[in-house]
């Protein structure tokens, strides 16, 4: 068997860094593309990692390009195309100019890669994971998009913090949206097979989840040029590494749920099984009456964004 394709369109921090990942880890060979208009950077970051590859010991072709040509056939695409916000910029601003971004992308993926697997990651994630699903029109489990393993991280890095103990002993799973409203879950957060809460006290406990949901806030405070991106990038080779390898990891991710969990056809972070097929189970959870009026009010703050989003675009149409 041939070596995986990996599409990452925009070859900014999140996408350049993700190649990194992708590549270290051997997921398969790598294409780069961004806007005409960064002219050869995509190429010249491209052979720079190819020139790693000697050093840390990964067989992987890594091109840059800024047309859809080489990316043809991928197994596999990352969407991180867009812009972050800035000073005077309002949220519909970012809204408005990430969806008519993220609208061309997927029909310049859905013309050159009709087979992919794709991984949503440009913000704000829940409504540009809905528009590439709507744009494409690929089958909902060949969309998704990376926010909760990102979240979810940065809430396990918290808690092996507070306790001195190895992340890897930690487990532990978010729902809902990849904003202030997002769903922390205590009840399915265990320290070496230990439930948190016989580790931890609530109040400690609660301070790690507010830590955790500004998470993203924090490292934009700290870099001040500019939001996260090992930890996103890796959050996302984790997704590619799942579909490539046909892992069936149980992780979250923004995936469409329509009859799961009630939501009515919207994309939300809830648990799934990822494979070779993307998205291919999204795990039901029986929530208790808490988490289920958090998880509520997330799902209507992610129907909100959409409807916003919508609207831009009619606008602007
Ligand atoms: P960046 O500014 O470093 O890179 C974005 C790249 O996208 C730029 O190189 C730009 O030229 C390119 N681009 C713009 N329009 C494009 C188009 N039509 N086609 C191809 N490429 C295009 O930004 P960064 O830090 O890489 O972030 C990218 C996006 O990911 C942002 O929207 C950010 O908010 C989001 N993000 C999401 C996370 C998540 O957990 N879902 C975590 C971190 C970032
Ligand atoms: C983050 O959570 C900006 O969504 C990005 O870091």
């Amino acid at each position: 068997m041939g070596r995986a394709k990996i599409t990452i369109v925009g070859a900014g921090n999140v996408g350049a860094t993700c190649a990194h990942w992708c590549a270290a880890a051997e997921l398969g060979d790598v294409v780069l593309v961004d806007i005409p208009a960064t002219e050869s950077m995509p190429k010249g970051k491209a052979l720079d990692l190819m020139q790693a590859s000697p050093i840390v010991g990964f067989d992987a072709n890594i091109v840059g390009c800024t047309d859809y040509g080489p990316t043809a056939g991928s197994d596999v695409v990352v969407v991180t195309a867009g812009i972050a916000r800035k000073p005077g910029m309002s949220r519909d601003d970012l809204l408005a100019t990430n969806a008519k971004i993220v609208t061309s992308v997927a029909e310049n993926i859905k013309a050159t890669s009709p087979g992919a697997v794709v991984i949503v990651v440009s913000n704000p994630l829940d409504a540009m994971v809905q528009q590439v699903f709507k744009v494409t029109g690929f089958p909902a489990s060949r969309v998704c998009g990376q926010a909760g393993v990102l979240d979810t991280a940065r809430y396990r890095t918290f808690l092996a913090m507070e306790l001195g103990v190895s992340v890897e002993d930690v487990s532990a799973l978010l729902m809902g949206g990849h904003g202030d409203t997002m769903v922390p879950m205590p009840s399915c957060t265990s320290v070496g097979g230990i439930p948190i809460r016989r580790l931890l006290s609530e109040d400690k406990l609660n301070a790690i989840v507010d830590r955790a949901r500004n998470g993203g806030a924090e490292i934009v405070s700290l870099l001040k040029t500019g939001s996260a991106y090992y930890a996103p990038a890796a959050a996302t080779a984790q997704m590619v590494e799942a579909v490539v390898r046909d892992k069936k990891r149980l992780i979250p991710a923004a995936a469409y749920c329509d009859k799961e969990y009630g939501v009515g056809g919207y994309y939300v972070g809830v648990p799934v099984i990822m494979g070779a097929q993307g998205v291919e189970k999204v795990v039901e959870l029986k929530l208790d009456a808490e988490e289920q009026a958090a998880f509520d009010k997330s799902v209507a703050a992610v129907k909100s964004l959409v409807k916003t989003m919508d609207e831009l675009m009619a606008k602007a149409a």
